[in-house]
């Protein structure tokens, strides 16, 4: 019934925010869909609907906020991404947590009908198998983005078991797009050299040719968490986090993608330290609880999403 519902989006203004908020307005009455982040309102969000500067650390200010609009789902976002988190550990646990904390609590003290939370593939570490890495395997990341990652899925799972809540979460690969920026991933390096080759610019690449990463188109990943939260509650068997998977390239790989379009494109090579967190992470994932239980399928591949991407980045380029 989305007339009813009335719906929080905690970090709007981020790279998946910005999507998935307009597609939720085009769902439910978009004055039923109030954006919420520290920054200013993301200008593809302007005069869309509701919007509010709100800091999900400060507890009180996200109560009052939730009572106010009479909120009853939240998908909460904002977060500090692996490659930021590397800089600063224990700031990114503090965010990372105690933020999930403040939305689980006010969840269950407000009777909140769902709350979504992205996961990530960082939670796999480097005893996970890299190929097709199961739902259930050995979790032992070894960055603080994953360690804080796997520690909020056993908190939503505990607020399942414990409290009943409807918490639902989706363990995101390295996600494209071209809308919204990305901000801190190790897999942000696929968009900046999706840019580097519309702007006909080389493009050196902070992890090594050979590194596979599963990896996402942002339509399929908005679509993916808006069928995960629509589904009947009799669907859903994890609520801690589902793998999803669409498809998974390396640097050479994607390079020889864009050069199949722009020829001439040039990349060189310069690992930094976000190589030895993209050692630490699957290549590719099991996604088949997910096919299973709530009829998760990807639309993009590695070439569709390609052709995609250019083509909305060159439209952008001429507008500008
Ligand atoms: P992002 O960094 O682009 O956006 C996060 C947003 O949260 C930003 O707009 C930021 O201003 C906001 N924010 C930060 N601190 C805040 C605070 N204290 N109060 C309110 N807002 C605050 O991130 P994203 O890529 O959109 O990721 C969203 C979620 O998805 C995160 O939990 C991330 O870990 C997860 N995820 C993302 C990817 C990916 O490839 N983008 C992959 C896996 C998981
Ligand atoms: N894309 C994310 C990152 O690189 C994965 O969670 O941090």
């Amino acid at each position: 019934m989305p007339a009813k519902e009335r719906i929080l989006i905690i970090g709007a203004c981020g790279q998946i925010g910005v999507e998935l908020t307009l597609a939720l307005r085009k769902i439910y009455e978009p004055q039923h869909v109030i954006a919420a982040d520290l920054r200013d309102e993301h200008p593809l969000l302007k005069d869309t609907g509701p919007y509010v500067t709100l800091d999900v650390m400060n507890r009180e200010m996200l109560h009052v906020l939730v009572i106010r609009h009479h909120i009853t789902q939240i998908y909460h976002l904002a977060a500090i991404l692996s490659a930021t988190a590397e800089k600063n550990p224990a700031l990114a646990w503090h965010i990372n947590m105690q933020s999930l904390i403040h939305v689980l609590e006010i969840a269950r003290e407000e009777r909140l009908h769902k709350v979504y939370w992205p996961s990530s593939i960082a939670v796999f570490g480097r005893g996970a198998p890299r190929q097709r890495t199961p739902q259930h395997t050995i979790l032992e990341p070894t960055t603080a983005y994953g360690i804080s990652k796997l520690a909020g899925e056993r908190w939503c799972e505990y607020y399942h078991e414990r409290y009943g809540i409807d918490v639902r979460s989706l363990r995101y690969p390295g996600l494209i797009s071209y809308k919204s920026s990305p901000g801190g991933g190790t897999t942000d390096y696929a968009i900046e050299m999706f840019q580097a080759a519309v702007e006909n610019r080389k493009y050196c690449c902070p992890l090594a040719p050979d590194t596979h990463l599963p990896m996402m188109y942002m339509p399929d990943a908005i679509r993916a968490t808006i069928e995960l939260m629509e589904a009947p509650a009799h669907r859903i068997s994890l609520h801690s986090s589902y793998n999803i998977h669409a498809f998974q390239f390396s640097p050479a790989e994607l390079a020889k993608a864009l050069q199949h379009h722009a020829p001439g494109f040039e990349v060189c090579y310069q690992p930094d330290f976000r190589q030895q967190i993209a050692e630490s992470w699957p290549e590719s994932i099991d996604d088949s609880q997910a096919r299973a239980d709530w009829g998760w399928k990807p639309a993009f591949d590695l070439q569709t999403m390609t052709s995609d991407m250019l083509a909305n980045l060159r439209a952008h380029q001429h507008q500008a």
